[in-house]
């Protein structure tokens, strides 16, 4: 388990820096029984200054265990961070794939896309760049998601930024993992959406493929794209290097405060478990983040099973190893409660779709709050001490509201994951209200978490 100086002096169930500053979800991997959990880590300072890859495993993808660090930004082809990437296992080895990233001496950027190897997951033996340049784009070229398609071939996505200064996700190809062929763009047409994209990814599920990946420099618009950089996705086919997204607009994956560049991989039973970074590159925001005062900075959210819907919508759920954590506190058919819990815990709220309010207040800063159709997430903005929120229509009601809260943060899913809101946030200490009113009588389970 997970003992650290959190602000409150606890203990989290989410992945986070032993000390100093995390970001993405990288190389996430099942090798040899262990599944593994790598992260962008600046050790050293709470800031972005430098980017190594922080290593957790997990057993039962619920409890982590912290080993050293993988990757060290020791050669000259990363010698100003070893980026974002990802991990496939290939005839027994472990095969990571990140981006090196260079500031040269004129202060420009290079970026590398580089290769390690493993024979135990624990240490990596560096083969180096396998990419360099690519002709049309800038050298904002990172994020490597290596994956096997069915024509048994690998493939890589990459987020680009195009020569025009437009973002894109760009595709290779290769037998060997170590000699790559450039196909293009990822995209049968270009889409035109920010300056860049970061961290792209593309699964199969059912019969469809799914892209999801993380655009910068969207303008909000109404409720949607209201954080600074955004994380969504479109469904369509992949074949052949190309993919063909179907007739729909870019959809958020989580209507939160705090979800970024998540990632997904295979996991051995069949299910395909995903999950992001629960930060803000908003400079001002994450300075004043409490608990850099206790020496670190941001954490991961907890692994998501992903599914399709019917109708072709993307599903989170939180992993179903999260119950054996539960003790039960109550489970009860009431339009209300008031009761005292400390964090970690979990609400689950079964409900008709009549139901056309409800209000959950938690810990004297936390609300949710569903007014007819209207659902939104409110909380305190540390920096500011305003109240800010954010939003979605529900337009079929709310049945079901899952909320899994730790010390400093809470992942709301709703209707089975048909929507989902990450965010931190920072209770009033001596605050462990709970308080849940409806206009309807619910089934209402509140459960301890123990880890
Ligand atoms: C996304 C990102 C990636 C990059 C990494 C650097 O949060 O900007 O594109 O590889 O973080 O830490």
């Amino acid at each position: 388990m997970n003992k650290r100086n959190n602000i409150s002096g606890a203990m989290d169930f989410h992945v986070l820096p032993p000390k100093g500053l995390l970001n993405d979800p990288n190389g996430l991997v099942h090798y040899k029984g262990t599944t593994h959990i790598f992260f962008q880590w600046n050790p050293h300072e709470t800031d972005h200054s430098y980017k190594c890859w922080g290593h957790a495993t997990t057993e039962d993808l619920i409890r982590y265990t912290y080993h050293e660090a993988a990757l060290l930004p020791e050669e000259w082809y990363e010698k100003n961070g070893c980026y974002s990437g990802s991990g496939l296992v290939h005839e027994d080895r472990l095969y990571l794939f990140y981006t090196g990233n260079v500031k040269n001496e004129k202060d420009e950027r290079e970026s590398y896309q580089c290769v390690a190897v493993s024979e135990d997951g624990f240490h990596f033996e560096k083969l180096g760049p396998v990419i360099r340049d690519i002709e049309g784009y800038t050298a904002h070229v990172r994020d490597p998601k290596v994956f096997q398609h069915e024509d048994g071939l690998f493939y890589m996505v990459l987020g680009a930024q195009r020569e025009d200064l437009t973002g894109d996700t760009i595709i290779f190809r290769s037998e060997d993992l170590l000699k790559w062929d450039f196909l293009g763009s990822l995209l049968e047409e270009k889409e035109d959406l920010g300056y860049m994209w970061e961290c792209p990814d593309l699964i199969n599920l059912k019969n469809k493929s799914v892209f999801i990946f993380s655009p910068q420099g969207l303008e909000p618009e109404g409720e949607k794209y209201r954080n600074i950089f955004q994380t969504g996705y479109y469904t369509g086919t992949f074949q052949n290097g190309v993919f063909r997204k179907d007739d729909h607009d870019f959809t958020e994956m989580d209507r939160g405060f705090e979800y970024y560049a998540p990632q997904s991989f295979d996991y051995p039973d069949g299910r395909i478990l995903s999950m992001g970074w629960m930060g803000t590159m908003e400079k001002e925001k994450e300075e004043a983040l409490p608990t850099v005062k206790g020496g670190w900075v941001h954490h991961l959210s907890i692994l998501r099973e992903l599914s399709l819907s019917s109708d072709g919508r993307l599903l989170q759920k939180p992993v179903r190893e999260l119950e054996s954590a539960r003790e039960r506190v109550l489970e009860e058919k009431r339009d209300s409660i008031r009761v005292e819990i400390e964090t970690p815990f979990e609400v689950n709220l079964k409900a008709s779709d009549k139901m056309k309010r409800l209000e959950l207040r938690y810990g004297g800063d936390l609300k949710l709050n569903l007014d007819g159709s209207s659902f939104r997430v409110e909380r305190r903005d540390w920096l500011t001490g305003e109240r800010e929120y954010r939003s979605v229509e529900l337009t079929e009601g709310l049945t079901a509201l899952q909320m899994l809260v730790d010390h400093t943060s809470a992942e709301i899913f709703i209707n089975g994951g048909e929507e989902v809101f990450s965010l931190r946030f920072f209770k009033e200490e001596e605050n462990h209200e709970l308080l849940i009113t409806g206009d309807e009588d619910m089934e209402i389970g509140l459960y301890r978490l123990v880890f």
